[in-house]
C-alpha cells in the first residue's frame, strides 16, 4: 500500500500550481497527443492509473473512450468528479471513477490498454513500489495488451546539486495569489527526491495563510524503466525521448 500524498489543498490547487499540474493544464494537447495517436479501439474500456484531476481522463471521455480512472486520493477524485459534472452527461457517463491503490487494483476483466499519464510511476517514491505497479499492470492486461505512459524528465540540476531552492509566484483561476517556495532534496543513492513546498497566500496586508506540503518522487531515466518493464514481463515497443517538446519521455510496452 502506498501513501496518499495528494490531500484536499494540493488537489484543489494542482492544475494551477507550477511544478505540479500547471504546465499540463496550460497545454493539455501537448501532453495528451501521444495517447490519442496510439489508442485505437473506443469500444473496449481503457484503464487509467493515477488519473489525478483528470487532465487526460476528460479529453479521453470527450473523444468517446470508456475510461476506468483509478486514483488513490479521494480529494483528486473529488476534483475530477467536479470536472465531469460540468461536462455533458454523455461524456461523464463514459468515466468510472475508482478510488483505489493501483498496486493492488484488480479489474473485473483484463484490459487492452493501461494509461499512466505523467506522474504516477514517479509518485511512488520507492523502487519496490514502482516494480509492484508494473506487476499490477501485468495482472490487469490481457496478453498482447499495452501500457502507454509518459514521464517528466528528471531535473538534472537537482540531481547534480542534490539540494536546491526556488521561488515563484502564481495566480489561481479563482484569483488567489501565491508565493510558492520549493526546496528540492535529492538522495543520490535511492534516487528519491523530496519537495518541501510552502504556499504563501497573499492577502491585502501581506501573507494571509501559509500551507506547507511535502511530496516525494523517485525520478527515473528511461533506461531504468526499460529494465523494470522487461523484468515485469513486458517488451518495450517504443520510447519517445522527445515527448512534449522534450519535457518528458513516453513509453509503450506490450505484455508478452
Ligand atoms: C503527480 S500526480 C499526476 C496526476 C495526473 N496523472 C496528471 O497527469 O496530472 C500523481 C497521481 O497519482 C496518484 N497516486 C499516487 N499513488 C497512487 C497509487 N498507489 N494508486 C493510485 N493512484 C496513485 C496521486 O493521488 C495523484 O493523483
Amino acid at each position: 500500500m502506498s501513501d496518499v500524498q495528494y490531500d484536499q489543498f494540493l488537489s484543489d490547487i494542482y492544475d494551477d500550481a507550477p511544478y505540479f499540474g500547471q504546465a499540463r493544464a496550460r497545454e493539455p494537447e501537448l501532453f495528451n497527443q501521444f495517447y490519442f495517436e496510439h489508442l485505437g479501439d473506443k469500444t473496449r474500456r481503457v484503464l487509467e492509473f493515477g488519473s489525478g484531476t483528470g487532465m487526460l481522463t476528460v479529453p479521453l471521455a470527450r473523444a468517446g473512450f470508456l475510461v476506468d480512472s483509478v486514483d488513490i486520493s479521494p480529494s483528486m477524485q473529488k476534483v475530477l468528479a467536479g470536472k465531469l459534472r460540468a461536462e455533458d452527461a454523455s461524456v461523464a457517463k463514459r468515466v468510472r471513477q475508482i478510488t483505489a491503490d493501483a498496486l493492488t487494483y484488480v479489474g473485473e476483466e483484463p484490459y487492452d490498454s493501461i494509461l499512466m499519464p505523467e506522474g504516477l510511476v514517479i509518485a511512488l517514491p520507492d523502487r519496490t513500489l514502482q516494480l509492484a505497479l508494473f506487476e499490477s499492470c501485468h495482472r490487469n492486461l490481457r496478453k498482447g495488451g499495452r501500457i502507454y505512459a509518459d514521464f517528466v524528465q528528471p531535473r538534472y540540476k537537482v540531481v547534480y546539486e542534490q539540494t536546491l531552492q526556488e521561488h515563484t509566484r502564481f495566480r489561481t483561476r479563482d484569483g488567489d495569489n501565491y508565493l510558492l517556495s520549493v526546496t528540492f532534496r535529492n538522495d543520490r543513492h535511492s534516487q528519491v527526491e523530496e519537495w518541501d513546498a510552502v504556499f504563501a497566500k497573499q492577502g491585502t496586508a501581506g501573507v494571509a495563510e501559509r500551507i506547507a506540503v511535502t511530496v516525494s518522487f523517485r525520478f527515473l531515466f528511461h533506461s531504468e524503466i526499460q529494465f523494470m518493464l522487461e523484468r515485469c514481463g513486458f517488451k518495450v515497443v517504443d520510447i519517445d525521448v522527445n515527448h512534449a517538446r522534450g519535457l518528458g519521455f513516453a513509453v509503450i510496452a506490450e505484455k508478452v
